[in-house]
């Protein structure tokens, strides 16, 4: 981070804000807002000045910076254009240790002002640290957009009902799950159609009725993360990973994908490179199990879909097994995934009618899939798995019917920024994939749809953006 986000107390503190422009006028609106005592100096202020709320804690000093004017003051705004006069301001109220910030001005700041999204006493603050006003500002809005505004008497309303709760029930556990459920519920719901009364009630009865349960169980999200790319996540992924008190992923898990999670939860790696199990899957399985009956939320982050090629049936048996309750979420899964980022459509009517998906992992030199019904016309395959078994596969296929040249591709990190996309034929394929040096994860596409990549890529993978990278799994 290049910047400290924190949140300061200045109720009742002297501000000091230099200059009487209407940005001046904005600036002395915040710390009015946040309860300072503010003091302008200018030699006339703006017109927005004499509307802002608080004015009986607002100040004018008539006339121009003078370093005597910090004799007092917690906190400096300046808003002058001459940028020589703020930085005089700015060296003044560095001497003195003053947190200052100088309008438009980074390099003369101490600390900087972010744009803020107030559904107080919930306040949400964003900034690019200069790098990008414009995306920020940008994000804000969205937010703004996403949260309702009454989410602030939301949190007003459970800030008078804490104690209440707290001498309901003893243990935090609890305290999180009642609340979770209140936030969720019909008294958030009547909340924000504005029956804050009801709400009130509603939530006294809930508090007075609910009986804390003495059983400790946790839960499990089984999420599917997706190919890499964290903009593929779903909005229940999201949620559930942004909730859980545990994480438990695997090697194919992103780094972006896993920084979606919920900061402060414990981040448990499992492993599971191509014969490197970190963790054997009866491991897995009971840790999940031990996790959730020590009263965890458990988020089980899998790479794609949990239930393609991810183990996640077995997982969830085991839970069943020992009455954990758990969810599914489904993920975008690798085969969907790298095809809309590769551009090669797995269906196509003039192409392919069908689309099977199978693994390709080599057991003993070979792979014991059924051949016959791979090698048809009209059908795209997508082998999971298969970057070590390429040539066997391609030697198969055409043994068993399908041409030399039928068009197939490899691609090698689908999604992300480092996704590379190799295409051939049958018989040339292992061949390219070689000389490219191509690492896991990859994903290998056979059939003519993989002609249409040239005319339909539409990706354009960069290096820079290292967060989207996905680490490599068996290839
Ligand atoms: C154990 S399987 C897990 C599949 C996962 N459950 C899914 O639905 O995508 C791992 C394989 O998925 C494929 N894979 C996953 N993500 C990929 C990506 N971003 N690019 C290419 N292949 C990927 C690779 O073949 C990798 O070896």
């Amino acid at each position: 981070m290049d910047f400290l986000p924190i949140f300061v107390d200045i109720r009742g503190k002297h501000c000091l804000v230099v200059g009487g422009s209407d940005v001046a006028a904005r600036k002395a609106s915040l710390l009015l807002n946040a309860g300072a005592k503010v003091t302008v100096v200018a030699p006339e202020l703006a017109a927005p000045f004499k509307d802002l709320p608080g004015q009986e804690r607002l100040q004018h000093r008539i006339g121009s910076f003078d370093p005597t004017l910090l004799d007092g003051v917690e906190l400096v705004m300046c808003a002058l254009e001459d940028k020589n006069a703020a930085r005089i301001v700015a060296d003044a109220a560095k001497a003195r240790h003053l947190p200052v910030n100088v309008v438009d001005t980074p390099e003369l700041c101490s600390f900087i002002m972010p744009s803020i999204i107030d559904r107080s006493p919930i306040l949400i603050a964003i900034t690019s640290g200069g790098a990008s006003p414009v995306l920020a500002r940008m994000l804000r809005a969205r937010l703004e957009s996403m949260i309702p505004s009454a989410y602030g008497r939301l949190s007003a309303l459970a800030a008078q009902f804490r104690d209440k709760v707290k001498a309901k029930f003893s243990r935090s556990e609890n305290r999180r799950m009642f609340w979770e459920k209140v936030f969720q519920g019909p008294v958030a719901e009547m909340v924000f159609a504005g029956q804050d009364k009801a709400a009130a009630e509603v939530l006294e009865s809930l508090i007075a009725n609910e009986i804390e349960p003495d059983t400790n169980m946790g839960e499990v999200y089984l999420v599917g993360g997706g190919p890499g790319n964290p903009d593929l996540l779903t909005f229940r992924a999201l949620r559930l990973m942004q909730q859980a008190d545990v994480v438990v992923y695997d090697n194919l898990v992103s780094p972006g994908v896993l920084e979606m999670s919920r900061r402060d939860a414990d981040r448990i790696y499992v492993g599971k490179k191509r014969d490197n199990h970190a963790l054997p899957q009866e491991g897995i399985n009971e840790l999940l199990v031990r996790l959730a009956k020590e009263g965890k939320r458990v988020l089980r982050l899998k790479g794609g879909d949990p239930f393609i090629f991810g183990r996640g049936g077995e997982e969830i048996e085991t839970l069943a097994a020992n009455k954990v309750p758990f969810q599914v979420v489904p993920g975008i899964t690798a085969a969907s995934g790298v095809a809309s980022y590769a551009g090669i459509p797995l269906t196509h009517r003039e192409h392919a009618q069908a689309c099977v998906f199978v693994t390709g992992h080599l057991k003993d030199g070979t792979m014991n899939l059924d051949w016959d019904m791979l090698a048809r016309p009209h059908q795209t395959i997508v082998i999971y798995m298969g970057l070590h078994g390429l040539p066997v596969l391609c030697e198969k296929l055409i043994a068993h019917g399908l041409t030399k040249d039928t068009p197939a591709a490899i691609v090698q990190q689908g999604t992300t920024s480092k996704q590379r996309v190799v295409t051939g034929t049958l018989s040339t394929l292992p061949g390219i994939a070689a000389e490219a040096k191509l690492h896991a994860p990859t994903l290998i596409i056979v059939g003519t749809v993989v002609t249409l990549h040239e005319k339909l890529k539409w990706f354009n993978p960069k290096e820079s953006q290292d967060l989207l990278d996905a680490a490599p799994l068996e290839g």
